[in-house]
């Protein structure tokens, strides 16, 4: 294929996606304000968490949180409450540092060149690609999962697109999209035609060209991808192997005295830092409960009864949390309390708890969902 008619190509996916998309796009929330603060917020909520799940959270952020100045200001319970369930609190952390940066070095005002959203903690570069296409319509590329299953399958590419020269590659493959897609709107072909040409990617990836049996009879760029031509649908992207997932197993306890319940936050630097947990233990391979509950935390544990068991599955773990019940003896409720915090079971409902533990709070509060 000569210059002229990759150039051609390209032209011609970028009017077959945007067409498409004017005609298939989900009514996103998010998709109905170009507020970047706003299109920050869903992009980071949107990184490994599905549409459904943060729909609710995307609301109730803008609801308490509706401004840079406002995240800025909130307290670090406030946001890790905010988030709790979502996972991955790095992001959340790093939320709350770019609004300082925003309000320290940008008089509040969400920075609108790319290199300056490049700056801001937690932002990469798909992300800052996001905000700049989607929220002020500059021909910036992105590449996540879904854009690399889309293009990898159109343009039938056989490497592993984590692959340095590969992922390169698809980074240039995704400006032409949308650099093709500028050139439409300045021809008067198309209205916001960047933002909708990124977000015409990330739809096709996750309703159409999807991991499994996608639905090809529904494409609209079937005519032009190679993967569909050859039957290779099925086998792109060529991930490599999958990492196999490592069982770990832990024992918890709900420690009760005088109504009140032990719980601790975890330090900062670790998985879940500020988040609050019932205290536990790792339990090395055959350990008993019974032998672990003898002084874990430095004070002993008595009255241990079986309550539930937690399945719980992380990037790379599969966790089985076991929680049990315990007393403590008498005298030691000072001991403990060096341990964590003595709080009332409404107390802990307004804390931000891990994902497995909250399942655990929910469970002692007959909440049999969880
Ligand atoms: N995934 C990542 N960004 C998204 C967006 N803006 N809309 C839908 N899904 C997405």
């Amino acid at each position: 294929m000569n210059r002229n008619e990759k150039s051609k190509l390209k032209s011609d996916l970028a009017a077959a996606l945007l067409h498409w998309f004017a005609a298939n796009a989900r009514d996103l929330p998010w998709r109905r304000t170009s507020d970047p603060y706003a299109i920050w917020v869903s992009e980071i909520m949107l990184q490994q968490t599905q549409v459904k799940t943060v729909i609710p959270y995307w609301e109730r952020w803008l609801h308490e949180l509706p401004t840079v100045q406002s995240l800025a200001a909130a307290s670090p319970d406030k946001i890790h409450k905010l988030w709790e369930g979502l996972g991955y609190y790095t992001r959340v952390r790093n939320m709350h540092k770019a609004a300082q940066k925003i309000v320290a070095g940008h008089q509040g005002t969400f920075p609108c060149r790319f290199e300056n959203i490049l700056e801001l903690p937690g932002i990469g570069r798909y992300t800052a690609g996001a905000i700049s296409s989607i929220a002020f319509n500059e021909p910036r590329p992105i590449l996540d999962g879904n854009v690399i299953r889309v293009l990898t399958r159109l343009f039938g590419i056989e490497a592993n697109p984590r692959e340095k020269v590969t992922n390169g590659q698809l980074w240039c493959l995704a400006a032409e999209l949308v650099t093709a897609a500028a050139k439409m709107e300045s021809n008067g072909k198309a209205r916001n035609a960047c933002s909708h040409l990124n977000q015409s990617l990330m739809e096709l990836g996750a309703l159409i060209c999807i991991p499994r049996q996608p639905k090809c009879a529904a494409c609209p760029m079937r005519k032009h991808c190679t993967a569909f031509r050859t039957g290779r649908v099925e086998h792109l992207p060529n991930l490599g192997p999958r990492v196999i997932a490592t069982a770990r197993h832990f024992t918890a306890f709900v420690i009760e005295h005088r109504g009140r319940v032990l719980v601790r936050q975890r330090p900062a630097g670790v998985v879940n830092a500020h988040l609050w947990e019932f205290p536990n233990i790792e339990m090395p391979d055959g350990l008993k409960p019974a032998l672990a509950a003898k002084t874990p935390f430095g004070f002993p544990l008595t009255g241990l009864e079986e309550l539930y068991t937690i399945k719980h599955s992380i990037t790379r773990y599969r966790i089985t949390l076991k929680a049990f019940r315990a007393a403590i003896k008498p005298g030691q409720a000072r001991k403990a309390a060096r341990q964590g915090s003595w709080l009332s079971l409404a107390e802990l409902h307004s804390l931000a708890f891990t994902s497995a533990h909250r399942r655990i709070l929910q469970r002692l509060t007959n909440q049999p969902n969880a």
